[in-house]
């Protein structure tokens, strides 16, 4: 991808100043969220926005970005960008790919094929979500020849996990990013207090509920009988007995890159290396699953440290805008997932909301990378620092 900051700029100046038209969509993060809350419910934009216990790890997520302070350099020739990168030995446009969000039904009509519209659209890959509101292969469907991955909530029905696994690759997805923080969810107070699972309300398990191996469980299919469904799906969700000699079995069946999701100690990195990760993304769910926890911008650069020449380091939990994705490349990451934007997006006009957001940030990114002194993914390190 190529200067897309230039063309944004020239779309929303031309579309103000000659049409008199102002963006439907806040270019500011804030105001996205305060707009996206009075479009949902207040369940689901509780449920979206929330973090673990006080949310004190949401506002970590954010107070580790404000400790790197850029300086930008002049005179050197930034006059043409490309902002392509390679991840997983794939060729990603630019270094951002959208997070996996579940349940995306209960932000917006579009749900995921909304999303995966918008990436299809703009050309930023996706990573589905095991919780998705549409199944994994209707998703890939919608996504075209755009760069897939799938993420897998690891069900402790092994046969369920294996299937999920086969259906991905059968579904043309290119990798397997495996979320380890989440065997189960965490104490989510905004939750708790609306006393509200979307799960139980058969939104965010069609991945189940479509299945195979998850159907055998059943004495009757869900069409019949959707509450023992649901009620299957709670009990097989996670499995919290898991250790890291599992691993051995998950990587025995498929032939896909395994990624691994939540890492935020160097121990726990070089595990999933020696495990035969090619990856793993530093993330703490977006503050979802642990209260009082590290910041995971925090975590990033002795991850990268420690595994950086043996496998990809990919980041996630607390992206909001352009120089987000700079300050986490600099610090080591390969590339960046972008999560509560795009679904606030959604939430506003669907798939249209979504292409505005991507446009958005594509820009600030393109725009943040030239004017600190870059032209590339690559020149970013560590000396953009003022420390
Ligand atoms: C599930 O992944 C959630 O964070 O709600």
């Amino acid at each position: 991808m190529k200067n897309p900051g230039a063309d944004r700029q020239q779309e929303v100046y031309g579309q103000g100043m000659l049409m008199g038209e102002t963006p439907d969509i806040p270019p500011n993060f804030e105001e996205l969220e305060q707009r996206a809350l009075e479009a949902m419910s207040d369940e689901a934009f509780a449920y979206v926005k929330g973090g673990a216990g006080s949310e004190d790890t949401v506002s970590e997520n954010r107070r580790a970005f404000r400790k790197h302070r850029i300086v930008p350099r002049m005179m050197r020739g930034v006059a043409e960008r490309d902002l392509s990168t390679e991840v997983l030995g794939q060729e990603l446009p630019a270094p951002v790919v959208l997070a996996p969000i579940g349940v995306q039904s209960i932000i917006h009509e579009d749900g995921e094929l909304g999303a995966a519209e918008a990436a299809r659209d703009v050309g930023v890959p996706m990573c589905l979500s095991s919780a998705s509101s549409e199944t994994l292969e209707d998703v890939s469907e919608e996504l075209g020849e755009t760069p897939k991955w799938f993420q897998l909530y690891w069900s402790k029905n092994r046969d369920v996990a294996a299937s999920f696994v086969s259906r991905a690759e059968d579904a043309g997805y290119e990798a397997l990013v495996v979320t380890l923080d989440t065997p189960m969810m965490g104490w989510r107070e905004r939750d708790v207090s609306h006393g509200y699972l979307p799960f139980l309300d058969g939104e965010g398990v069609a991945n189940y509920l479509s299945d195979p191996a998850f159907r055998d469980l059943l004495t009757d299919p869900p069409e019949e009988n959707l509450d023992a469904a649901l009620s299957e799906f709670l009990d097989v969700f996670g499995d919290a007995s898991l250790t890291w000699d599992d691993l051995d079995w998950l990587t025995d069946q498929t032939d896909l890159p395994v990624v691994l999701k939540g890492i935020l100690h160097p121990d726990d990195a070089r595990k999933a290396v020696e495990k035969g990760a090619e990856g793993v993304v530093v993330s703490n769910h977006g503050g979802r699953q642990v209260d009082n926890a590290i910041g995971a911008l925090d975590a990033l650069p002795g991850i990268v440290d420690e595994i950086g020449d043996d496998a990809d380091v990919l980041f996630d939990s607390g992206i909001r805008r352009g120089a987000d994705a700079i300050v986490a490349l600099a610090l080591g990451a390969d590339t960046v997932l972008l999560g509560r934007p795009y679904a606030y997006g959604l939430a506003l006009d669907g798939a249209e909301g979504v292409r505005e957001v991507l446009k958005n940030f594509l820009a600030d990114l393109d725009l943040t990378l030239a004017l600190t002194g870059h032209t590339t993914v690559d020149d970013l390190d560590r000396d953009i620092f003022a420390e």
